[in-house]
């Protein structure tokens, strides 16, 4: 692995997920895998992974989907996973390793910066690792650049933030237990982060502005079973542990936290069922092509 800038437009994401961020990704990896893969999945059929691709993943974090992708394209294909996180990417290179896969190669590398030493990819993908670019137009740009002629993009990343309850229930529900002026300002719905190409709008745009071609931008919103798991304290201990209302959590005393916690467990109860707690997820499956 090469290092990353720690400066830069991306400073605070890489900061992010060189910390919590990656870290709970590492933690809580098989969950994150167990619900995050579907969409990976759909995708990859999206993009028309075959056999023999040679193909980008980009901010490939952990390493399900590239090494996913290593086995689908065979020995004749390649993956390489470029992410800012060295510790999402150590994981990755350690489970690639104890599979003995070949044909998998990890770099750290921002994708709006860094060069990504060559330029004859056939498909560039993305997991939800996509939303993360200061200038998303000319991170894009890059990735349209180290495409050959005939490559194609294919991702997947989340709708707004009002299409993902199991993100802003958690907010909403401890929004009123804080004092007024430690109540966060509305989030900028377009600022890196996980739902800032949720506006089918801005993304064509931005694709469209990046060189892209035949843009295609298909809803894909199954529902899941939260993490995976099926006890409701498990499900809010973990969601309580990697979610927006972590920092809130933290400062709050003992007896405010118990309130918190209540709340958001009455928030989730309707969609509790014997599989967990079960919400819809919804996401993009976006597919386009170099020219
Ligand atoms: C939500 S995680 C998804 C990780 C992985 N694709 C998955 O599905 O488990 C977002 C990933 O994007 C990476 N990322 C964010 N900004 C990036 C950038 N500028 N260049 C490369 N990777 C980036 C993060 O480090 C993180 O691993």
């Amino acid at each position: 692995m090469n290092g990353v800038e720690t400066a830069g437009p991306n400073a605070e994401q890489i900061k992010f997920w060189n910390s919590d961020g990656g870290a709970n990704f590492v933690r809580h990896q098989t969950a994150l895998d167990g619900m995050l893969g579907p969409y990976g999945r759909k995708a990859m059929a999206a993009g028309g992974l075959k056999n023999g691709d040679v193909v980008l993943d980009i901010g490939c974090g952990c390493g399900d989907s590239s090494i996913e992708m290593s086995r689908r394209v065979g020995t004749t294909g390649e993956v390489v996973g470029v992410d800012i996180s060295e510790v999402m990417l150590q994981r990755a290179e350690d489970l690639a390793a104890h599979q003995e896969l070949t044909n998998v190669f990890f770099e750290l590398a921002d994708v709006e910066v860094d060069s990504m030493h060559r330029d004859s990819f056939d498909l560039a993908f993305s997991r939800f690792g996509i939303m993360f670019f200061n200038d998303p137009v000319v991170a894009l740009r890059n990735v349209h650049k180290v495409l050959h002629d005939e490559g194609r993009l294919a991702f997947t990343c989340w709708q707004t933030l009002d299409k993902s309850p199991w993100i802003a229930l958690q907010m909403q529900s401890v929004l009123p237990l804080l004092a007024e002026e430690d109540r966060p300002a509305p989030a900028d719905p377009n600022a890196p982060g996980p739902f800032s190409f949720g506006n089918p709008d801005r993304l064509n745009k931005i694709l469209t502005e990046a060189g892209f071609c035949n843009i295609q931008m298909e809803p894909y919103a199954p529902s899941v079973a939260l993490f995976g798991l099926k006890d409701m304290e498990e499900v809010l201990d973990f969601a309580l542990e990697v979610g927006p209302a972590k920092a809130f959590f933290a400062e709050m005393d003992k007896k405010t936290t118990a309130t918190a916690r209540d709340a958001v467990r009455a928030a989730y109860q309707p969609y509790l069922t014997d599989e967990g707690v079960v919400m819809e997820a919804a996401a993009w499956i976006v597919t386009a092509d170099k020219t």
